[in-house]
């Protein structure tokens, strides 16, 4: 375990951050000075016994680190802008999507889906199932991590555009779905500044970077031609068409007992998501 002893402020009281300021109580020895946010109806309420504040009250001197804690699309670049604009220096902030270094506080998030990949990965080796590992929909490699670390001796492939969703397939969506009406995505949802930087960081948080092959550009034209066998693959590109082309390109290519986890194929916000798993 990572021990460090850190004076810290988190800045989102939504439940990110009330999952990030756990996992960071937990795995790093930090004390949490406050929690600041920029909804005011927020300001004054507790979670556990730190109190959250108006974020320009916040004194530099106060603490080391600030963990940007916000999760909902791009917004933490919002927040990064205002926290230097207040004076806070770079050095001082952390943004919790995009961490190298404080990538066990995301231990908690999402636990669910990470236990099932660390369980699944020790079944496979159980049965010494052969075939490497995929992912499709990376954006900053949250979930890539964990499987990089859990199949330590397997090549993970990881495709993404890297810039976000593709028009084609947004447009099959908002014709067919309901996601893009419910609010569910927006057109610049995962859409990041630089690709370069993105992959960049993605290849900086995983333990064994060696062993991963990066495909950018839009799925399945991405792959053509890779010719490989698989015993786990994550389809999580949250539209109809990338999740169906994902389901066909990957099928043929699966070990015998090997397993496709298809992120939110019963999520009632992403209908198209759920309609390509029925479809195949
Ligand atoms: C839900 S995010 C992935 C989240 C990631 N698995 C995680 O655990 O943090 C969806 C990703 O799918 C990518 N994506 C969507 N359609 C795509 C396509 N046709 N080709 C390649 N990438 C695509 C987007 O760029 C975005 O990064």
């Amino acid at each position: 375990m990572n021990k460090r002893s850190i004076k810290a402020v988190i800045f989102g009281a939504g439940h990110y951050g009330k999952i990030l300021m756990r996992g960071l109580q937990k795995y790093y020895d930090v004390t949490i000075k406050t929690i600041c946010d920029n909804d005011d109806t927020k300001w004054g309420e507790y979670i556990e016994d730190i109190q959250v504040t108006n974020p320009h009250e916040l004194l530099c001197d106060d603490f080391d680190k600030i963990f940007i804690c916000i999760r909902k699309g791009n917004q933490f670049r919002a927040v990064e802008a205002q926290l230097m604009e207040m004076g806070i220096s770079k050095e001082k902030i952390v943004i919790m999507q995009r961490s190298t270094e404080y990538q066990n506080a995301f231990l908690e998030f999402d636990f669910a889906r990470k236990n099932w990949i660390r369980c699944f990965a020790d079944y496979t080796r159980q049965i010494g199932l052969k075939g490497n590992v995929a992912e499709c929909g990376v954006y900053y490699g949250e979930t890539a991590m964990f499987i990089n670390k859990y199949w330590k001796d397997k090549v993970l492939y990881l495709c993404d555009t890297f810039e976000g969703f593709v028009d084609q397939d947004v447009m099959k969506e908002e014709s067919d779905f309901d996601a893009f009406k419910a609010g569910s995505f927006t057109y610049s949802s995962f859409k990041v500044e630089s690709p370069e930087l993105i992959i960049d960081t993605v290849k900086a948080r995983m333990l064994y970077p060696q062993n991963v092959k990066v495909y950018q550009g839009r799925f399945p034209d991405s792959v053509c031609g890779l010719e490989d066998k698989f015993s786990f693959v994550n389809l999580d590109m949250d539209l109809y068409q990338p999740q169906l082309d994902g389901l066909r390109f990957f099928w043929d290519k699966m070990e015998g007992g090997g397993g496709n986890f298809i992120t939110r194929l019963f999520s009632s916000g992403i209908t198209g998501g759920e309609s390509s798993g029925c479809r195949f």
